[in-house]
């Protein structure tokens, strides 16, 4: 979810429907606003997009506040229906409060309050958070103190934003798990999930700890425990462009997002690579010393970060020789893993924030173990809690569907594998340099792929009444072959699904149809049998009729005869080749639902990091 909080002498609304426009990408099936003017509280809330509370904003508009909040929802608790939206409102209506994560205890203290005669309208734990709060102030605390007795009381994993109809001077927020940010203005303070919501007013931002409680003004901000004590904070600037979080021309988010990947791969390769021919991590701050002693490498993620971590097992195996797992976080989490102080766990995340991925490296450390976090949002709680990060530097992500956020992390990873091999001697100079170089060369051939979009929108423009579709791949194809196969169900809602090539005949074949369209990642051709053994792969389904679209080296004539369609891909080492192989797939995905008539950048059902688990 998206969250807002804003004091100063604009007109509150507007400063929050802007801040809710750039947060939508966290949550969009409500909306709402709450502002505080001459003692009482207004407020206006939809199911759906943010343009339905528009256009019920622009139908019966708010009175004129210089104090509110306002909330971009992803059904948790509850459907997702006006009534459910935030704001919620205490009983008699003098608190309103916005919310994010999940009060674990809420039917507990439902029940108390309802026995002590609270009645409740909707079915939210949030509705309970408020009553709690009207409770405190109703006995005279300030919303302040209101809210660190509240917080005190609430489990789970929560944001709270509130505002109190008799206190025209405040907004208050806790914050316990769930991300929030205070931002500085002049004359005008903000609180949000993230900068994004507030970048176009101040660039001075104050990240919350876990368990505090902030309290702004137009003036000043303070900053608590759940107990009131005062803690230190620090400043920081936010170097993002606001251009950078801005649409550039293309029609969508993910697609500008695909195209700018040549960049952002030269940008996580950047100033990582010394002119003396050595990796500089200098972000891993775990000691050599330790890092050799690791026996054991355990991935984590999710999605399409799960994928990323698939490939990397490959390659750190391969250069490191160090025997690699890579689990889903929510899998990892609930299983009793084993990890100890040998283990390095590598948790991969753009957001920084996805839950399951939060608990399983808490999980990780609580056994001892030294956490790498693989992030692209700087400041985000997964990299605030490992021991280390490594930023993808790709820029803000938007579009739901991850794509630069992929390849960014799929560089990253090879980066970890390679100052791992030369930490450990496993590799050394020259064949650093060669891998190297190769990196060097990806932003070239990412661009050569995006410089013939076109074949690819074609294509889709002719499948685009398939309704099934397979990807097939072998070793780092097969990663490679799932995320192409997820781009097609997150944004054009298509059955599809990735299969390790070889494993096909043990069952996935059967499902294969005349006309099915099936993609077909093939490595390049090298020394080893892996080309061959696909090319047999492919051979295989054409014979059942498939439609085969073939991703193969350019050049590649063994591969010509069974393909329907040829997709060149430049040459470049097996290990690196999912960063190429998947840039089709995405163009391929995007183009497929545009055609569909599809909300590209906001798929239904998904959210673009989901803070519970
Ligand atoms: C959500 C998004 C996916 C993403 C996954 C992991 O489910 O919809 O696109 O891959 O979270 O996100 P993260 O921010 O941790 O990489």
């Amino acid at each position: 979810c998206g969250i807002i909080g804003y004091v100063g002498p604009r007109q509150a609304v507007d400063v929050i429907i802007a801040g809710l426009r750039r947060l939508e990408y966290r949550g969009y099936d409500s909306a709402g606003v709450a502002v505080q003017t001459d003692g009482r509280i207004e407020w206006r809330k939809k199911a759906g997009k943010l343009a339905n509370l528009e256009a019920a904003l622009a139908d019966q508009p708010l009175p004129a506040a210089t104090l509110g909040i306002g909330h971009t929802r992803w059904a948790t608790h509850g459907a997702p229906t006006d009534e459910n939206a935030h704001p919620h409102l205490s009983g008699d209506g003098r608190i309103a409060v916005v919310h994010n994560g999940i009060i674990e205890n809420f039917d507990v203290l439902r029940a108390e309050l309802a026995n002590d005669g609270v009645r409740f309208i909707s079915q939210t734990d949030t509705e309970v958070a408020a009553a709690l709060l009207g409770r405190e102030v109703d006995a005279g605390a300030d919303l302040t103190h209101a809210m660190q007795a509240v917080s005190r009381r609430l489990e789970g994993a929560f944001t709270l934003v509130a505002i109190d109809a008799q206190d025209p001077t405040r907004v208050v927020a806790a914050r316990r798990n769930s991300p929030l940010v205070v931002g500085l203005g002049t004359g005008e303070n903000f609180i949000a999930s993230d900068v994004a919501a507030f970048i176009e007013h101040t660039r001075e931002a104050v990240e919350l700890g876990q368990d505090q409680v902030v309290t702004i003004t137009a003036e000043s901000f303070e900053v608590t425990d759940f107990w009131g004590q005062p803690v230190q904070t620090s400043r920081y600037h936010v170097d993002w462009d606001t251009a950078a979080a801005e649409k550039g021309g293309f029609d969508w988010f993910m697609r500008k997002e695909i195209f700018e990947q040549p960049k952002a791969i030269a940008d996580t390769l950047l100033g990582r690579y010394s002119a003396r021919g050595e990796l500089v991590l200098d972000e891993i701050r775990i000691s050599p010393e330790t890092l050799r002693r690791i026996d054991k490498i355990v991935i984590i993620g999710c999605g399409t970060a799960h994928y990323a971590g698939m490939v990397a097992k490959y390659a750190i195996e391969h250069w490191v020789r160090i025997p690699c797992e890579v689990e889903l976080a929510s899998e990892f989490r609930y299983r009793d893993p084993i990890v100890n102080p040998q283990t390095l766990c590598v948790a991969i995340s753009q957001s920084g924030e996805t839950a399951d991925t939060l608990q399983a490296i808490r999980h990780a450390r609580e056994q001892g173990s030294h956490v790498i976090a693989i992030c692209n949002t700087n400041g985000s709680t997964i990299p605030r809690e490992s021991d280390a990060v490594i930023y993808t530097h790709a820029g803000p992500e938007i579009g739901v569907a991850s794509t630069k956020g992929f390849t960014t992390q799929l560089v990253a990873c090879y980066l970890l594998g390679l100052y791992l091999a030369q930490i450990r001697g496993m590799k050394y100079g020259d064949e650093i340099r060669d891998v190297m170089d190769e990196l060097q060369q990806l932003p070239a051939k990412v661009q050569e792929l995006l410089d013939h979009a076109s074949t690819v929108y074609e294509l889709a423009h002719q499948l685009a009444d398939q309704e099934d579709y397979i990807f097939l791949g072998r070793h780092v194809g097969y990663p490679a072959a799932l995320e192409g196969a997820l781009k097609l169900k997150e944004i054009a809602y298509l059955h599809s699904e990735g299969f390790a090539a070889g494993e096909l005949k043990h069952g996935p074949i059967a499902i294969i149809n005349p006309d099915m369209p099936v993609f077909v990642i093939v490595p390049p051709q090298g020394r080893d049998q892996l080309h061959d053994k696909v090319v047999s792969n492919i051979q295989e389904v054409r014979a059942r009729g498939a439609r085969t679209i073939v991703l193969a080296e350019q050049g590649d004539e063994h591969v010509v005869q069974f393909a329907d369609t040829v997709i060149g891909l430049p040459t470049v080492s097996t290990l690196l080749q999912p960063v190429l192989a998947v840039v089709p797939l995405q163009l391929f995905a995007c183009e497929v639902a545009t055609a569909l008539g599809n909300d590209v950048d906001q798929p239904r059902n998904l959210a673009k990091s989901v803070t519970v688990e």
